[in-house]
């Protein structure tokens, strides 16, 4: 993980929810909203909000309220969504699909340019006109396209592999839904998406109240 973030951590995994909520209030025609407010949707105090915005310069006037608009659009920037990212998925089986098959991606600017498989039986075939190249092509591939993203899907057991491989090839970044944390160099970024994570940590609440604590 890179150790040189400007911004601490725990504000950067924040940005995301202010950019979802503030897309929110722009559907619902809430066009000016202050600190105090957006915090009590977003579960922060209002001292919260303005302490993580001024990480980035400060938004919004005294006693005025953030502009919602000018703020969405600010973080989207801050977030890099104003760009797009190139993209290739590695593991073509049901995660690898499904999230070719998730619209929402393409809208948002990440742009899905090939997926790579082991599985003869995949290879040649295409998802919503994506191809699934095999395996032994995605280096040069990555390299030839400018690939920024590579997201692995595939069991375990090969993400580190395949990580090396995406690296060797100059990814930028790798988001991985493997259950393993891969290593990188430090100047590629990584995410490792831990689902069942989140999932044991509604079961674990489902069951505090019969813990002996
Ligand atoms: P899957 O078995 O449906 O798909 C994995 C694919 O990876 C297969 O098509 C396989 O041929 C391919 N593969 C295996 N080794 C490879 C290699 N060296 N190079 C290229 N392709 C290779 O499995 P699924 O369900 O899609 O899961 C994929 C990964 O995501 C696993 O690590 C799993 O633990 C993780 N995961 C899956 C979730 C899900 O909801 N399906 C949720 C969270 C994590």
């Amino acid at each position: 993980q890179r150790n040189s973030v400007k911004v601490s951590m725990a504000v950067v995994r924040r940005l995301p929810k202010y950019h979802r909520y503030l897309g929110e209030l722009i559907e619902k025609d809430i066009l000016r909203i202050s600190s105090k407010e957006l915090g009590k949707i977003m579960g922060l105090t209002a001292s919260q909000i303005r302490q993580d915005l001024n990480c980035f310069g400060g938004f919004g006037q005294q006693g005025y309220g953030y502009n919602v608009v000018e703020l969405y659009k600010e973080i989207g920037h801050i977030l890099g969504l104003d760009k797009e990212y190139k993209c290739v998925i590695i593991g073509a089986g049901n995660l690898g699909q499904a999230i070719t098959n998730y619209e929402g991606f393409r809208r948002e600017g990440f742009k899905l340019m090939a997926m790579f498989d082991i599985n003869p039986r995949l290879i040649g075939n295409t998802i919503r006109d994506i191809k699934i190249s095999d395996i032994s092509e995605l280096e040069e591939y990555v390299v030839d396209n400018d690939i920024v993203i590579g997201i692995i899907c595939v069991p375990k057991e090969n993400s580190q592999e395949i990580a090396d491989t995406l690296v060797k090839a100059n990814v930028r970044a790798i988001w991985n839904f493997s259950p393993s944390d891969v290593k990188v160099p430090e100047d590629v970024v990584i995410e490792n998406v831990a689902i069942n994570e989140s999932l044991y940590t509604l079961t674990y609440l489902i069951n505090e109240d019969n813990l002996d604590i």
